[in-house]
């Protein structure tokens, strides 16, 4: 098959004007097409513009201006697109629009013209039904602001010809992009993954675990996430997000994996928009973070012993080298003294559970999450009667070395080990969907996202055998199927193999 050298780009739009630029810049001969008179001219001259940016910041030659803007073209009618090899569409997102729109090319095209939808959130083998030659038509979403995401999913609908992927997957490579491959299911691979991260959170203040601010400042520090879930939530804007969470609910059939949350539900209702509209999960502009006055610590005679407690050996070793530093004085009795502090490293319980799983008194039990280490941010987590004194002594005293501490409410699993379980489990589904290969899941996370890792390997790496005792645990307590492990995750956890691990092809 021949390299693609002529591309055609419906809607001059936000997408189409991306799309058309980065083909341009990489030598493509580009003939942009819109319904509407004049837009395609618009928008040349407004990349045009993009590329004199481009030059003053010596991203770009002179010379190579010269040539993307050469390599673009207004098509005035459908028809001048008869010559192109790859069509890509990035019109209104309504089903009738793109078939209508691909049933009309295939009239003007060759047979060998491939047809591409930008869709988001449309399946491709729709968008293909009415075609004479489905095969020829698949998927290629570009992400917004397409010259900077630099992922591509390459989407084969139940229709497309393999070698129509294939030439997909080559082209995004020859633009610089990475190009992942998925299969048509709803959300693709991105959109997918990314339903977790803020699902999950909604389900945290939902149960009123910790105040947004908190939820996304624990994220934040101790997982690396460049942005908490509702900051994220407030740049997107709910008219954007929660139609997506509820698009995607919908067409998994209600999966509770997916459930959205009746608190986006109403802040769209009333106009809560997020940064777009002054006010979200936070209002705008931010007043800058005013530092809270620290706690001091107690008086050396008020200051209880530490018993500690956990479900990983490796993590009481690790908990008492820390307070040993910090200069605290341990409880090393089997079983705590009346007056110490009782300190309890869980995985999947609340503190409620983890009390009584490790037979501390309520009123003095702490937790404190593990998953994301010592070194960062600190995580406490009280029961419902925590003693107010103890926890001021453990706010200070936890602080002590200058590493942040963050207090929620009893939550089966805190915050971190919710969150990341949630992820790393959705990623397992994906992968066991066969929506896409590992190393494709993890690339489109991590482009597509922006997460600090891919979800399978970052899974790997705290454990899988823990993210399934976290996921198995808070089914067992709170019989919710959402957290319901993938087969694909409980395989590879107890099989110890990687979660990234396939059965190679073949007998
Ligand atoms: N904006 C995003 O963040 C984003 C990201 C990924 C994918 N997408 C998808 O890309 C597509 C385009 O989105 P956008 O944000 O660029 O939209 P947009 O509204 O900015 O642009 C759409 C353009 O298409 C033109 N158009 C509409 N119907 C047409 C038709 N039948 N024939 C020719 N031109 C037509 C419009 O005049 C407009 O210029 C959608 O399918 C959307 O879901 C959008």
């Amino acid at each position: 098959m021949a390299e693609i050298h002529r591309v055609g780009i419906i809607g001059a739009g936000a997408m189409g004007a991306g799309i058309a630029q980065v083909c341009a810049q990489a030598g493509l001969s580009v003939m942009l097409y819109d319904a509407v008179g004049g837009a395609a001219q618009a928008c040349i001259e407004r990349l045009a513009g993009v590329f004199d940016t481009l030059v003053d910041k010596r991203k770009m030659s002179p010379q190579q201006r010269q040539q993307a803007l050469a390599n673009l073209q207004v098509g005035q009618a459908l028809a001048q697109l008869g010559d192109c090899q790859l069509i890509i569409e990035a019109i209104v997102e309504k089903l009738d629009a793109k078939q209508r729109l691909f049933t009309e090319l295939e009239q003007i095209v060759a047979p060998e013209c491939i047809l591409a939808s930008n869709t988001s959130s449309l399946s491709i083998t729709a968008i293909a039904a009415p075609c004479q030659h489905p095969s020829r038509v698949a998927g290629l979403h570009f992400f917004n602001p397409v010259a900077l995401m630099k992922v591509v999913e390459v989407i084969d609908g139940l229709h497309t010809d393999p070698a129509v992927g294939e030439r997909l997957m080559a082209l995004v490579s020859r633009l610089g992009h990475q190009p992942v491959r998925s299969r048509d299911t709803p959300g693709f691979i991105i959109n997918h993954a990314g339903r977790a991260y803020g699902t999950e959170a909604l389900a945290l203040l939902g149960e009123r675990v910790a105040p947004v601010a908190v939820i996304d400042c624990i994220l934040r520090e101790s997982m690396g996430f460049r942005m908490g879930p509702f900051e994220l939530f407030d740049l997107t804007a709910l008219d954007v997000s929660h139609p997506v969470m509820e698009s995607i609910y919908q067409q998994y059939y209600h999966d509770p994996r997916y459930r959205p949350s009746v608190i986006t539900r109403q802040r769209l209702e009333a106009g809560q928009l997020g940064r777009k509209s002054g006010e979200g999960f936070y209002r705008y502009p931010r007043p800058e973070a005013s530092a809270e006055a620290p706690v001091t610590l107690a008086e050396p005679g008020d200051r209880p012993a530490v018993w500690v407690g956990a479900d990983d050996p490796a993590d009481l070793a690790l908990l008492v080298a820390w307070l040993q530093a910090l200069g605290l004085q341990l409880d090393r009795a089997a079983t705590p003294a009346a007056g110490s502090l009782c300190l309890l490293a869980p995985y999947g319980r609340d503190a409620t559970g983890a009390a009584l799983a490790f037979g501390t008194d309520p009123r003095r039990t702490l937790c404190i999450d593990m998953l994301p280490g010592l070194d960062r941010h600190r995580t406490l987590m009280c029961t419902p009667v925590t003693d107010a004194r103890l926890l001021t002594f453990a706010l200070a005293a936890f602080a002590q070395d200058g590493v942040g501490v963050s207090l929620i409410e009893d939550s089966l699993g805190f915050v971190c080990q919710r969150v990341m379980a949630a992820i790393v489990n959705l990623a397992c589904e994906i992968a066991q969907q066969g929506v896409a290969s590992p190393a494709h899941i993890d690339q489109a996370v991590r482009l597509g996202l922006g997460y600090p890792q891919g979800p399978l390997s970052w899974g790997d790496q705290l454990g899988a055998k823990r993210v399934l005792m976290i996921l198995q645990r808070m089914v067992d307590t709170a019989h919710d199927p959402r957290y319901r492990p993938s087969p694909w995750l409980r395989r590879r956890a107890l099989l110890d193999v990687s979660l990234s691990h396939e059965r190679a092809a073949g007998l």
